[in-house]
């Protein structure tokens, strides 16, 4: 039997959700940082974890397109899938190095994240040996203790920006507490890598790109920006204090649609969903939505939240199931089997923004895009059009490279 005979066009089956993924946004939000930033600030755009959740690839190359001069990724398989994708600009691994990624770093033209003397030394030693050269930046350890040298540790950091072989093109830090008002601990942080920057300029030295802040650094904290800015959460258009609409011109990128698979009335007494913790006080009228915790909306608590069903809020009933969630449609009176429902869309109302739901759940905007399933159908708009990955393809001018098991 010849199974691809099977396979249908699957851009023509029906999808019972998708996200839409506005890249216009995210080429205004660039603007918007960019008019907030110095003149020859830089920009690095972290498209880790799936760009948020919101396709690496789709977004590495409208940032290409929006004069972004860096991509920031987490590890080292993030940044090769890029590069084969034919990525062409800088790409930071903000993840630190280790000696395994020596030979890629090379063959794929990545600038790598130096956290320590010992993979500094081996990786000067290393370039000896094949004859090359490569840049990195040193990741400095202001107060995060995540990863970096310490801020204090002047003879390390002195020895690292003196290697020959490796060029410290970069020195960066970032900041831990910078989404909390008031957090007398950014200050520390940024005082501290001021006094490091100042430290070295007085020997004359002065790494390329001094780098500081994220979203809530780049917003709130003109003083963090030094020669560029990372931020990711901005970027994407979600506000990093939490709150919707942010008190900047910044828009998100992500809605998340599905559809009614059922309507059907509950009589009183009766129970909804795994638990039933949901219980009719009347006969109510009850859609079941294509949307459940496989797709990454998130289970949390029972009888919270609401989704958008021709502009009105409709209450989920009990707990998401892993492909359904049941809602309330009393108060729609025609409403149909296959309709459109608004799951996440803070512009058509602010009750269903990502930062409403991660509020509602005790989390954060990233959680939740950055956990949205594969399975749910990406609709990508650039230059106001909608595109398939087909046209994504086609306007990026991206090749196919099938061993890669995700896209986009
Ligand atoms: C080193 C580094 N820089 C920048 C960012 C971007 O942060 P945000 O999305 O808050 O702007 C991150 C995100 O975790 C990060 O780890």
């Amino acid at each position: 039997m010849n199974l691809t005979k099977n396979i249908p066009d699957m851009s023509k089956v029906t999808h019972p959700n998708w996200i839409e993924i506005n890249l216009d946004a995210l080429h205004d939000n660039i603007e918007f940082i960019r008019s907030m930033i110095p003149p020859k600030t830089k920009i690095l755009l972290p498209v880790k974890a799936d760009s948020y959740g919101h396709g690496s690839l789709a977004c590495a190359f409208a940032a290409e397109a929006s004069n972004v001069d860096f991509l920031g990724v987490a590890h080292m398989t993030e940044a090769i899938l890029l590069r084969q994708y034919g990525v062409q600009i800088p790409i930071l691994i903000l993840g630190p190095c280790i000696p395994a990624d020596f030979p890629y770093l090379i063959e794929f033209k990545l600038t790598a994240t130096i956290s320590d003397m010992h993979t500094a030394r081996n990786f000067d030693e290393y370039l000896h040996t094949v004859g090359v050269k490569a840049k990195a930046h040193l990741k400095i350890d202001t107060g995060m203790h995540r990863y970096g040298v310490r801020a204090d540790d002047f003879d390390t950091i002195r020895a690292i920006l003196s290697l020959k072989n490796l060029e410290i093109e970069g020195m960066y830090t970032h900041l831990a507490t910078a989404d909390m008002a008031g957090n007398p601990n950014t200050e520390k942080q940024i005082d501290r890598f001021t006094r490091l920057v100042n430290v070295l300029a007085v020997d004359g030295i002065k790494p390329a790109i001094c780098h500081c802040s994220s979203s809530a650094g780049t917003l709130l904290h003109p003083e963090s920006h030094f020669d560029m800015v990372r931020p990711g959460l901005a970027l994407y258009g979600y506000n990093p204090m939490g709150t919707y609409p942010a008190p900047w011109p910044i828009k998100p990128l992500m809605k998340i649609k599905a559809t009614i698979r059922t309507i059907h009335e509950v009589p009183a007494g009766e129970g909804v969903s795994y638990g039933q913790y949901w219980v009719a006080q009347q006969p109510t009228k009850v859609a079941a939505v294509a949307i459940g915790y496989g797709d990454g909306y998130l289970r949390g608590e029972y009888n919270k939240g609401f989704v958008l069903i021709r502009n009105q809020l409709c209450p989920i009933l009990g707990r998401v199931c892993m492909d359904a969630t049941m809602v309330d449609v009393s108060l729609i009176p025609d409403v149909q089997i296959g309709e459109t429902v608004e799951v996440v869309n803070g512009e058509a109302d602010p009750r269903i923004s990502m930062e409403a739901l991660a509020e509602e759940h005790h989390t954060i905007p990233y959680e939740i895009t950055s956990r949205v399933a594969r399975r749910l159908y990406r609709k990508y708009y650039w230059k106001h059009r909608l595109l398939r990955w087909d046209d994504l393809k086609a306007e990026f001018k991206i090749p196919e490279f099938k061993e890669f098991p995700y896209r986009a």
